[in-house]
């Protein structure tokens, strides 16, 4: 199992309505790891779950992990909880940092959307980009400016030109037009966005429509759609380095059934948004029901956590 790190909360400041950013340092002078943009860290949040929040600022010295925190009711609980427990001088759990959103390599443009609390991951990446001279434009949607962090920052960093805010209540002309932000695809242009579900769903779709393929296509869940369980039924799973068989009950997800079997198994979000338990599968058909596999890679992978099988057997590689 992975280690998790010690810290302390040195900051924590509102952001935007409903919106806190924490800092925290490591206790007794350890070294944080480093990450680069796209990197989130797991919150063990006291006497409540596991939470993923990215990191919004790249490295530079200090050793702290910023990030930031929408206090959301609608959520699972673990932000509320967060925002409303957690001061400045309280010791954390945290894991390192982990990148499944991480930008591509080389000089391709990269255009970057962030939908409100979105915008954590995205500031970081925009920080890098214009840190390493890469070409990019941010387009920042939201409902009104008084629930959108960091507009203070983004408006005075050295790359304020090319970021775009569109805030629903502002005047029509500056409202997104996702074909126009979009554009083209070219074998020179990247997509990254991160955002609430539906807010991500239109800018993929829009993005599909105008041809873009799914290799530059990047993003990032927060969080998942509740998962209807009704229709859930039993199914195997058949380890293929031993041999073993195991069964996932009817009320069990199949990560459970594995770490019950001593199968061992890192687990995070288990909403399958995160991407920590990818598997890979051999046979049988994946009843995907993540939000982290692209439709390429759903052939090969599947995630354990929450996805189930329209098998009655699926092969692992494990
Ligand atoms: Fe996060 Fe499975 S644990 S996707």
């Amino acid at each position: 199992m992975e280690s998790l790190l010690q810290v302390r909360v040195a900051a924590r400041q509102l952001v935007a309505e409903d919106i806190a950013a924490y800092e925290f340092a490591p206790v007794d002078g350890a070294e944080l790891p480093a990450f680069e943009a796209g990197a989130h860290i797991d919150v063990h949040v006291p006497g409540g779950p596991v939470r993923q929040y990215s990191l919004f600022q790249l490295p530079d010295g200090s050793q702290r992990y910023r990030i930031g925190v929408l206090r959301d009711p609608q959520s699972r609980g673990g932000s509320v909880r967060l925002i409303d427990t957690v001061k400045e001088g309280d010791v954390l759990s945290v894991s390192a940092p982990r990148n499944h959103f991480a930008l591509h390599a080389g000089p391709a443009h990269a255009v970057l959307f962030a939908g409100g609390i979105g915008i954590t991951p995205i500031l970081c990446m925009a920080e890098q980009l214009s840190r390493e001279g890469r070409s990019f434009e941010l387009h920042y949607c939201g409902r009104t400016p008084a629930r959108m962090a960091f507009l203070d920052r983004l408006h005075g960093a050295s790359f304020a030109e090319r970021v775009q805010v569109h805030a629903d209540d502002g005047a029509p002309e500056q409202r997104l037009d996702a074909r126009a932000s979009i554009g083209a695809p070219a074998a020179d242009r990247h997509l990254y966005v991160c955002g609430p579900t539906g807010f991500m769903d239109h800018v993929l779709a829009t993005a599909r429509e105008l041809g873009w393929t799914e290799a530059q296509l990047h993003r990032e869940y927060f969080a998942a759609a509740p998962i209807d369980h009704s229709a859930d039924g039993p199914f195997e799973i058949e380890l293929k380095h031993s041999g073993r068989c195991i069964t996932v009950k009817a009320d069990q997800s199949a990560a459970q059934a594995l770490i019950d079997a001593g199968v061992p198994l890192s687990l995070s979000c288990e909403a399958g948004v995160c991407g920590t338990c990818q598997t890979r599968v051999l046979e049988g058909e994946p009843d995907h029901r993540d939000l982290y596999l692209t439709d390429d890679e759903k052939r090969e992978h599947f995630m354990p956590c929450c996805s189930r099988s329209c098998t009655p057997r699926l092969v692992l590689d494990l």
